[in-house]
């Protein structure tokens, strides 16, 4: 047992976003290899997740049991394997009577699922929001299978995925759950991203030690590829700059970091997003504050810093600008908190560049391309 389960927020892989229906067991161990090989599991990313549509359709004595297509061996030789990697194993199920895949759901199975999740070696749930009864309560649902995992003999992390409904960031720390779906479902383009980062500014600080906000998958490095068309979108995916800011926005927000792309075939520009240990050192701050938001007087829905305290002294700022031209921000320090009267300055170092970039008194101005963004770690100091 290795409680207290998830102080940061969780990170790994999860086969939704870009295999949708097609998981299957050659995938979750060709993945795994590629995870330990691609030092993504060295970054911090542990957790192999297998989405939905992994099981048959019907239950068998009760149980759920694994499509035998899909997983002809089960799911335990593939914990096994992934434990010997250093990895760890998700699984997938709902809160309501099915999947939202059409697959049995946990609803009134709690116990016996977690039991048997518990038996395949699993170590995190996804838990899903489809095909809930009306008549049942969305909280003791969760509150349920919360409880399920608790007494199931393994740490189980619970992910709940309830999609921003029902004011689940009031509840959701009640229930047990290490994180929760703050919002609908992300998409591999630009809007999706913003609209998720922006609906959530304001929600942030319910996230916390063990309890996380989450802002869904990541899209980095899908570039339009995914079985799924709706995911994909028509648009054929991002821009790498749209990716770099989609990754820095999460980080900042302090959300878990589930890879979404197939890591088998990585660019490296994927790469370089995904391994930027500065940018991922933000995200797993074991403060796991929320930022606050500062916007630029002139151009305010378009421009704005997010500031995030860090637990050594210091603090992530980054920058961002959501226009579709190059636009200036003027971060004033006043507004952080540093007047001049304090005599003192921001030292500032460039998480992109890995690099010092001097020390700013007053403010901290830079014109930011389109779409792009720009993630200092900033320190006060005499001037
Ligand atoms: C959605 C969920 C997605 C994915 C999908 C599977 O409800 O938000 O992340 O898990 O179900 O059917």
């Amino acid at each position: 047992m290795s409680r207290p389960l998830s102080p940061t927020p969780p990170m790994g892989w999860n086969s939704w976003n870009t295999f949708s229906w097609n998981v299957n067991e050659e995938l979750i161990l060709s993945t795994a290899e590629y995870m330990v090989s691609e030092g993504l599991l060295d970054a911090g990313y542990e957790y192999v997740v297998i989405d939905d549509c992994w099981s048959e359709k019907q239950r068998e004595n009760g149980r759920l049991v694994p499509d035998r297509k899909k997983f002809p061996n089960g799911i335990r030789p593939i914990a096994d394997r992934l434990h010997s990697l250093g990895l760890k194993l998700g699984i997938y199920s709902c809160a309501g009577t099915h999947t939202c895949g059409g697959f049995p759901g946990s609803f009134e199975h709690e116990f016996t699922d977690a039991d048997t999740f518990a038996e395949w070696g699993v170590d995190y749930l996804k838990y899903d929001y489809c095909y809930k009864p009306d008549s049942a309560d969305g909280e003791n649902l969760y509150r349920r299978m919360g409880m399920a995992l608790r007494c199931c003999g393994r740490d189980i992390v619970l992910s709940a995925c309830c999609w921003g409904k029902d004011e689940v960031h009031k509840w959701i720390r009640h229930t047990g759950a290490q994180l929760f779906r703050s919002t609908g479902d992300i998409r591999d383009n630009w809007d999706s991203i913003k609209t998720i980062a922006l609906s959530q500014l304001d929600k942030t600080y319910f996230s916390a030690p063990y309890c996380h906000n989450d802002l869904d998958m990541l899209v980095v490095g899908m570039h339009g590829k995914s079985d799924n068309s709706w995911i994909a979108d028509v648009v054929g995916g991002c821009s790498d700059t749209e990716y770099k800011t989609h990754f820095a926005l999460w980080a900042l927000m302090s959300s878990p970091l589930m890879v979404g792309c197939d890591i088998r075939n990585m660019k490296p520009s994927t790469k370089n997003i995904l391994l930027n240990k500065d940018i991922i050192s933000i995200d797993q701050d074991i403060e796991c504050r929320g930022p606050y938001v500062i916007r630029q007087w002139n151009n305010p829905q378009k421009v704005f810093a997010l500031v995030k305290p860090l637990y050594d002294g210091s603090y992530a700022i980054g920058m961002f600008n959501f226009g579709d031209r190059t636009n200036e921000m003027s971060l004033q320090l006043y507004d952080m908190g540093l007047p001049v009267s304090s005599g003192r300055g921001l030292s500032l170092y460039d998480c992109y560049s890995h690099k010092d970039t001097g020390v700013f008194s007053e403010r901290i101005v830079q014109n930011i391309p389109s779409r792009d963004c720009m993630v200092f770690k900033a320190r006060a100091v005499r001037l």
